[in-house]
């Protein structure tokens, strides 16, 4: 996991005492947030267990953390995003236009691969595979950028890396 997102989930926890006890309960707590990225295993401990702690089920957290994390995400990289888009236009273009100028721009960082496919002018389907599992991270991103262009969508998952499938499918709709 990145420092940007590592950084987003210690602004998420809400104070530094919360981000301590998340830390320490995961046995993280020599981890200084800009000195070491945790690994994906010491990244997903993190976040099972700052959910356990928040009372929350996982894909639940996941899914407010995605929410809470896109506006800063789209106001760093706002000039990788057309003006001219819709929501369902900046999902479908998300790979080229901006995971892509991530993995260039920002040294370790490495955001999953997104497969777009506008199947019409309603709808676009996001295939997501990484060893992660956020798909619900996803799911929060999108219906946070969907209120960042004040339209309304609904999500989907025909497929899901947490029902044993080999990849997410996550379906936007324009509603
Ligand atoms: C302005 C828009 C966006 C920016 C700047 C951005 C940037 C990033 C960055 C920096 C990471 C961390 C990479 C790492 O840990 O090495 C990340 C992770 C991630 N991004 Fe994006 N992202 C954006 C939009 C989206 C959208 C629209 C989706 C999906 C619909 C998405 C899906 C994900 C997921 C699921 C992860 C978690 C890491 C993983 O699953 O492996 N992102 N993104």
């Amino acid at each position: 996991m990145h420092k940007l997102i590592f950084v987003n989930l210690q602004l998420f926890a809400g104070s530094e005492e919360k981000w301590q006890e998340w830390l320490s309960k995961a046995n993280l707590s020599d981890r200084g947030v800009y000195v070491d990225m945790p690994s994906d295993s010491e990244a997903k401990q993190l976040l099972n267990m700052a959910a356990k702690l928040n009372h929350q089920p996982l894909h639940e957290f996941l899914r407010n953390f995605g929410i809470f994390t896109a506006p800063r995400l789209i106001a760093q990289f706002s000039h990788h995003i057309d003006k001219n888009w819709d929501v369902l236009d900046f999902l479908e273009h998300t790979e080229d236009y901006i995971h892509k100028e991530v993995r260039k721009q920002i040294t370790g960082a490495n955001p999953p691969i997104l497969k777009a496919s506008r199947l019409d002018k309603d709808k676009v389907m996001i295939r997501y595979h990484s060893s992660l599992r956020m798909c619900p991270f996803a799911e929060g991103l999108v219906e946070a950028a969907a209120a960042y262009y004040k339209q309304k969508v609904l999500t989907s998952q025909p497929k899901c890396m947490l029902r044993g499938d080999a990849e997410c499918e996550i379906l936007v709709t324009r509603a």
